[in-house]
């Protein structure tokens, strides 16, 4: 007997080899134990519904997808850069924000200051944006601690975010993000504090699901980063690279070179950076949101990916300094706007590719028998209308692990 069945509309499962979108029109989806346990079309059901099930649910025309996964978040952090945004505006580029002091440094100030439940109620706030929008999954970087404390508990913070709302969360240590002030000039000393102290300690709480770090002239060398990445490795914990974005340091072949799962931005990467991504199975996690916000021009090397058949996934990289973003659905309109993505593979991107980029998906990012019931509804009529409206949440209900969120966005009913 089956927990619930779900009958009357379409379903875009994403499974590969099953046509567009996977999809399968007149559907029905049963699920047991939180875990997806019968799909198909409605017409194949083995008898009526209401026999299978304890629970029929209805969703009458509507697009069943999988749950949503945002897998570049740094969203744990105290203060905001609003005054970046301007200086920005004035002239002054990331780059030379950063080197005078502002950027990533300034938000690790007011991290550093913010106690643990204020870094919770603020970073509640924007996943319950992420969350309204479909996000049954996310990932949350360190990275604006860069001390030992501080470090662990913005991870500890990331990890009760997901317990309090419903949504399951993968952690990353990025001690490597940026140069603290108190190893000012000493790079290759914090490097050995991080691979000494500050990434086996987050190890050693099981804080860290994986571990990051951001190559580039403005943080660390590609020598730096693999000193981490062997850590990583000592330690059992797989890597991803904030690489390529500014400039072509050979992040993306390093990280490849690391069996990482991801690479991410990617903006300058080269034919050979994508071959060696394709050998090693990483998956390439574009940022629309920072290359818009930096108002960048060089575009990731989009048709490479295709051609070299590496996956690509899309996330918001929310920031308070690149990617202030809090939605995905703007960030699947600007993959196809900004990156010339379809609409479909920018769906793939934030479901399939990115359960990849984290290592999930054994469990998650397809719709199919044995994996986890994460699923949205949605009040859409095809499933490119997620990546065509801009600032309008079709989202009717979130389900994760079989169970209902209630009324997510009950506007998104009178429609
Ligand atoms: O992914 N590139 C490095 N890290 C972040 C930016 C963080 C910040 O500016 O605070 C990013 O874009
Ligand atoms: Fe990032």
């Amino acid at each position: 007997m089956l927990d619930v069945i779900w009958v009357g509309g379409n379903i875009a499962s994403m499974e590969v080899g099953a046509g567009p979108w996977g999809a399968i029109r007149d559907a029905a989806l049963g699920v047991k134990d939180g875990r997806v346990a019968w799909i198909g079309p409605r017409a194949d059901l083995p008898g009526p519904p209401e026999g299978m099930a304890r629970k029929v649910c209805d969703f009458p025309g509507q697009w069943i997808t999988p749950g949503l996964i945002d897998c570049h978040t740094h969203l744990v952090h105290g203060g905001n850069r609003a005054r970046e945004f301007e200086m920005r505006l004035e002239g002054a580029s990331y780059e030379e924000i950063a080197r005078a002091g502002g950027g990533i440094v300034s938000t690790v100030k007011a991290t550093r200051a913010a106690d643990e439940a204020t870094l919770l109620d603020s970073a509640a706030k924007r996943l319950a944006a992420l969350t309204r929008e479909g996000i049954t999954a996310i990932e949350i970087k360190s990275g604006y601690g860069l001390d030992l404390e501080t470090e662990l508990k913005q991870l500890r913070v990331a990890r009760r975010l997901g317990e309090q709302a419903g949504v399951t969360v993968r952690t990353t240590f990025l001690g490597a993000h940026a140069l603290p002030a108190e190893f000012e000039g000493r790079a290759d000393d914090y490097i050995d504090f991080v691979c000494a102290e500050s990434l086996p300690a987050a190890a050693e709480a099981g804080l860290a699901d994986a571990v990051d770090a951001f190559c580039e002239s403005i943080a660390f060398s590609p020598a730096q980063t693999e000193r981490v990445f062997r850590r990583a490795a000592e330690l059992d914990l797989p890597v991803k690279l904030h690489a390529d974005q500014l400039s072509d340091l050979g992040g993306a072949a390093l990280a490849a070179r690391h069996g990482a799962l991801s690479a991410d931005h990617l903006e300058y990467t080269g034919e050979a950076g994508v071959k060696a991504m394709v050998a090693a199975g990483t998956v390439a996690v574009l940022l629309p949101g920072a290359f818009y916000t930096l108002r960048e021009v060089q575009l990731p090397p989009i048709d490479l990916f295709r051609r070299h058949g590496v996956p690509i996934a899309i996330a918001t990289d929310s920031n308070p300094g690149s990617s202030p973003a809090t939605s995905i659905l703007l960030m699947l309109n600007m993959a196809c706007t900004l990156f010339r993505m379809t609409p479909e593979e920018a769906l793939a991107g934030v479901t399939r590719n990115a359960a990849r980029a984290l290592g999930m998906q054994a469990t998650n990012g397809v719709l199919a028998r044995g994996k986890a019931a994460d699923f949205c509804i949605w009040n859409i009529a095809e499933p490119a209308e997620l990546a065509y409206r801009i600032g309008f949440n079709p989202l009717d209900r979130r389900v994760r692990a079989g169970d209902e969120d209630l009324a997510v966005n009950s506007e998104a009913r009178r429609v």
